[in-house]
């Protein structure tokens, strides 16, 4: 039996993909082993490479001045890696603070170049997107930095922000949850283990004028325009991880792509949304126009509740709902692997909970 999975990373994967990985993982395409024990510069795996970049970039419609990289280190390996490639140490760059993940990317960059914070919504406990008229811009800034998607807060950009500075996002949590226009970025980096596949891997997506500008001393397997050149081998890399994404890629295709995730992501986080604040005892903190769609953290009306609550959901086959260690109360993360069966299952339960201990 399949558990109801609301972590929010590593997080539920499509059971079409899993149920696909196991078939083929000991003989894979009748080669007699699995695609974990074959060479990354083998003509068979080249071919699933190059088919899972190709799937991602008509997903996500990537134009052709836009180099797909398949890294590791997790995004927080590309906290570095940012400032390393697109700044110098003298550089001014701009962060906007939302959250816990978009303050650990901007500390991390300040041991690079000069961070400046564009915009901070701490004074508001990080429950709202500071609005872009209010945002102060470094003229000259090498790039601004911000987080569509605050995985803990569950703030989520209700708009792009329009900015001279290249714009790099952190889509770590919310990367194919729908259409977005990718060139209005100058990168785009996720961890592959919420919304992709499995964790070990990073995809970075970055418009071709920003590469070869790696400041002197760069390790290779962090420099851009190096990867770019081997068409992410330079070193081996997760190969299985990377296979496994490819064929989340197909099974999006299959969905009906990015518009389809799109209705379906609305709908999931609609009825979420709805059940917590009809029931005048759970509450969600988050401005309504900020309001994550895939992530939902919400408190109980007392929190001596949160340790049956969490119990009885788990009995109902209801995983993961714990909120982040730094924050406490519940989470909810819809990837889209997570069934609109999954969340009407949880609202039931939470609204059952909500009669028997309001
Ligand atoms: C928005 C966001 N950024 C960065 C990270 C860090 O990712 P990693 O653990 O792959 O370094 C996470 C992890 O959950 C995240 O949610």
């Amino acid at each position: 039996m399949r558990a109801f999975n609301f972590a929010a990373g590593p997080a539920a994967l499509p059971l079409e993909v899993l149920e696909q990985a196991r078939d083929e993982l000991t003989d894979w395409r009748g080669s007699g082993m699995s695609v974990m024990e074959i060479s990354h510069r083998s003509k068979a795996f080249l071919a699933v490479a190059h088919e899972a970049e190709a799937d991602l970039r008509e997903l996500l419609s990537i134009p052709a001045d836009y180099k797909v990289l398949f890294m590791q280190g997790g995004a927080t390996g590309q906290f570095a890696a940012i400032p390393m490639n697109l700044a110098q140490p003298d550089s001014r760059v701009d962060y906007v603070n939302t959250g816990s993940w978009s303050n650990k990317a901007l500390g991390e960059a300040r041991h690079y170049c000069k961070v400046h914070v564009a915009a901070d919504a701490a004074d508001s406990n990080y429950t709202r997107v500071p609005p872009l008229s209010a945002w102060q811009l470094t003229p000259g800034a090498a790039y601004l930095h911000y987080t569509p998607n605050e995985t803990i807060g569950g703030v989520e950009f209700p708009f792009v922000p329009q900015v001279e500075a290249p714009l790099v996002a952190d889509m770590s949590s919310n990367i194919l949850s729908r259409p977005i226009d990718v060139s209005r970025f100058g990168l785009i980096y996720a961890g592959a283990q919420k919304n992709i596949g499995p964790a070990g891997l990073c995809v970075v997506i970055v418009r071709d004028d920003l590469l070869g500008r790696a400041r002197h001393g760069t390790p290779k397997v962090w420099d851009f325009k190096a990867m770019a050149d081997e068409g992410s081998m330079l070193n081996t890399p997760p190969t299985f991880a990377w296979y496994f994404a490819g064929l989340v890629f197909k099974w999006l295709k299959q969905q009906g792509g990015l518009a389809a995730m799109e209705q379906r992501n609305r709908a999931k986080a609609e009825l979420l949304y709805r059940c917590i604040d009809a029931s005048g005892f759970y509450r969600n903190p988050v401005d309504p126009a900020c309001r994550s769609w895939m992530n939902v953290p919400f408190v109980l009306a007392a929190p001596a509740l949160d340790k049956s609550f969490l119990a009885e959901a788990g009995e109902a086959g209801l995983t993961n709902l714990a909120g982040h260690r730094s924050v406490g109360g519940m989470r909810a993360s819809l990837y889209n692997a997570v069934s609109l069966e999954a969340v009407t299952a949880l609202t039931e339960f939470m609204r059952e909970f909500a009669r028997r201990h309001g």
